[in-house]
């Protein structure tokens, strides 16, 4: 029993001295003492030596014994998961650059929505916007458009069936309209918004796409007015170099009307595809607002005039970006869309 006693003293001393920096020696540790052939099992077998009388103390020294070894055992197994972990910590490089998180871009519509815009308001003008659902009377009859007007077939339509008074509207020119029945005088607005018309799909057409329109209403205005503003406008978009160059050209809702075309930036003016040789590209439609209009909308047309514009977005992004197919801007192909980073 003597003997006893003083073996597992040495053993505790040997233990409690023991480190285990790796698994490698934990798993040691563990096959020396606690394993099958272990020292706990074979101390444990010397119980069938010690005296009968002497059993029950023996029994619970070893049982003290086998719950130290397994302490042990544990503590070790806790220092040698902390000491990995914290080795692995420095083994991380924080000097290193992490991953860019994937800020996504701006949709190059919006890009040149907001820069035509922003041009437009430092002149004075205030966005308005109006409904994409639309009655006949703002999109159609209030523009000098009357039902059977041959000028309606110039836009395919699309009709909602439940009620054939309700369109989607073909044009933004419908905000106009809402904007002056609202009686403010003088007026001077710009209202990007989205279009729709039932054309067959390509690279140049497309069933929904965008506008802006631009309306000035006061006392006085003239033409004159009109193409100052607009060549301020073209100049601010694509450069001083930019020619403008008005042609006559006919609508409804303007008289006279014009359309614009702006030299071809791609060859300056020399003649490519793009221009189909010509060195101009039109881009927006516009005039003064025909009597008739001022009328339909409570203005005095004897008092006030005004003019009017619409361009494609569409188009002056394709312009400004080169893109040569109009479907690339509703197909959501992040490598199309990745190329795009805002200036402005
Ligand atoms: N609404 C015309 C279209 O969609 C564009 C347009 C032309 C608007 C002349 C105007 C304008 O305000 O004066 O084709």
């Amino acid at each position: 029993m003597e003997q006893l006693l003083q073996q597992i003293d040495i053993y505790k001393t040997e233990i409690n001295g023991t480190i285990a920096n790796t698994k490698d020696e934990l798993e040691a540790f563990r096959i020396k003492y606690l394993g099958t052939k272990g020292l706990v099992k074979t101390i444990m077998g010397e119980m069938k030596n010690v005296a009968a009388e002497n059993k029950k103390q023996a029994g619970q020294l070893l049982n003290e014994f086998k719950i130290f070894v397994e302490d042990k055992f544990d503590e070790l197994k806790n220092a040698s998961e902390n000491g990995a972990a914290s080795i692995k910590a420095q083994e991380l490089d924080l000097s290193l650059p992490g991953t860019a998180d994937n800020m996504g871009t701006r949709h190059p519509i919006s890009i040149i929505q907001n820069k035509i815009v922003s041009i437009f308001n430092r002149l004075g003008f205030s966005v308005a916007e109006g409904p994409e659902i639309e009655d006949d009377w703002h999109n159609f009859t209030a523009l000098n458009m009357p039902e059977n007007h041959t000028a309606r077939d110039m836009q395919d339509t699309f009709y909602i069936l439940k009620n054939p008074d309700w369109i989607l509207r073909t044009h933004t020119s419908s905000v106009q309209i809402r904007e002056m029945e609202k009686g403010k005088l003088p007026l001077r607005i710009i209202c990007p918004g989205r279009v729709f018309r039932n054309e067959t799909i390509s690279a140049r057409a497309h069933c929904f796409f965008n506008q802006v329109e631009g309306l000035y209403i006061a006392e006085n205005v003239s033409f004159a007015d009109l193409k100052q503003t607009l060549y301020f406008f073209v100049q601010e978009m694509f450069g001083a170099d930019v020619k403008v160059r008005f042609r006559p050209s006919y609508f409804p809702f303007t008289e006279p009307s014009a359309e614009m075309d702006i030299s071809c930036l791609i060859c300056g003016g020399k003649g490519c595809n793009v221009c189909k040789k010509t060195g101009w590209v039109e881009i927006l439609g516009c005039g003064m607002v025909h009597p008739k209009v001022l009328e339909n909308c409570g203005i005095d047309s004897n008092k006030y005039t005004g003019f009017a514009f619409g361009m494609g977005i569409e188009r002056i992004t394709m312009l400004s970006y080169q893109v040569k197919d109009l479907r690339l801007f509703s197909e959501n192909d992040i490598r199309f869309l990745n190329q795009f980073i805002a200036v402005t």
